[in-house]
């Protein structure tokens, strides 16, 4: 019993360090509050809300917060008039946890953001590795909201029906083994989830462990910037369960839907959707989201030749994306 009892408390993760509670971290950020008595904290970026043309919805990606926003150059928000308005995720930074966040409640969370901020019918969207998975998401339950989406290095789960098998066994095989582990579990066995990220016998994921393995030619050259990002410490703060884990559980977990099989969100062209992924990227392998472009023909895909995981950090590149995104296809 002793045994057993030592087994179940070493598989269970410590309760979340709640944002604003005794032992959490402190609130700094303006926090709207969700139907369900959750907290959103948001940051706004680019030029003021009553001022803008354009409003823009960013979602981050893994092990990340509000402040990892799309870095749009003064200049151009100035231009065009773009607002953006990021916020921390479920878990992460100083939004509450949601241990019952599945593939679809972070679209209405984004939606009543967007309402609680009165950004009005429609608004564009825009998100980055785990948060670009999550535009499939937003896409499935409100596209009545969007005006368009730019996905970007988007995560793809392996086991979304309508992949061909060679297609995800050869996106599959550019992960290193360890990555390979660390995904089968959050599949699998997604209680296990947090004992395997946490334990020493075998290696943790690459990404939660910061492994250079992966990180490809243009990569190598930006991190130095990406880890010197002030903020980084606010990504885990609440724990590693309710930010990491969890996404890790809720990303590559069993989804009732698949975006492969998603029908035209927009017959009548009302809003673009443009995929962008590098041909590099040792995180994110570009297979999924090449197939995926193949199979979606309303998916405007842009593949960057010489691109790896972290190009939306790239000095330039964030108006790239916003420009295709905000004024057309080029
Ligand atoms: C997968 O197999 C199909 C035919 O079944 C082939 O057309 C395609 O090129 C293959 N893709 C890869 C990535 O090997």
């Amino acid at each position: 019993m002793l045994l057993l009892a030592l087994l179940v408390r070493q598989l269970q993760a410590p309760p979340p360090k709640v944002p604003g509670t005794p032992g959490g971290p402190p609130v700094t950020s303006p926090r709207i509050l969700l139907k369900d008595g959750r907290h959103l904290a948001y940051h706004e970026s680019g030029v003021p809300k009553d001022q803008a043309k354009y409003k823009v919805i960013f979602v981050h990606g893994f092990d990340s917060c509000r402040y990892d926003v799309l870095r749009v150059s003064p200049e151009l928000a100035q231009e065009l008039g773009i607002y953006l308005l990021s916020f921390d995720r479920p878990g992460y930074g100083e939004s509450d946890p949601h241990p019952g966040r599945t593939e679809d409640s972070i679209a209405f969370d984004i939606e009543q953001l967007a309402d609680s901020l009165e950004l009005g019918d429609k608004f564009y969207l825009t998100g980055f590795s785990m948060g670009g998975e999550i535009m499939w998401s937003c896409l499935k339950n409100i596209p009545h909201r969007l005006s368009g989406v730019a996905i970007l290095g988007p995560v793809g789960n392996y086991w979304w029906s309508g992949f061909l098998a060679n297609v995800s066994w050869a996106a599959w095989n550019v992960q290193i083994p360890q990555d390979q582990w660390a995904v089968r579990v959050a599949h699998h066995a997604p209680w296990l989830t947090y004992w395997w990220n946490s334990q020493k016998f075998f290696p943790a994921s690459s990404v939660i462990a910061f492994n250079p393995a992966i990180l490809s030619r243009e990569d190598m050259a930006v991190i130095p910037k990406f880890a010197a990002r002030p903020y980084a410490y606010q990504s885990r703060q609440q724990g590693e369960h309710e930010s990491l884990h969890r996404d890790m559980i809720v990303g590559f977990g069993k989804w009732k839907w698949s975006p492969l099989e998603m029908e035209n969100p927009f017959p009548a062209g009302e809003a673009k959707v443009h995929l962008w992924h590098g041909a590099e990227d040792l995180i994110v392998p570009v297979q999924l989201s090449r197939y995926i472009a193949e199979k979606l023909p309303w998916v405007r895909y842009h593949e960057l030749p010489t691109a790896g995981h972290l190009f939306p950090v790239v000095d330039g590149m964030p108006d790239v994306i916003l420009k295709s995104l905000l004024l057309g296809d080029e």
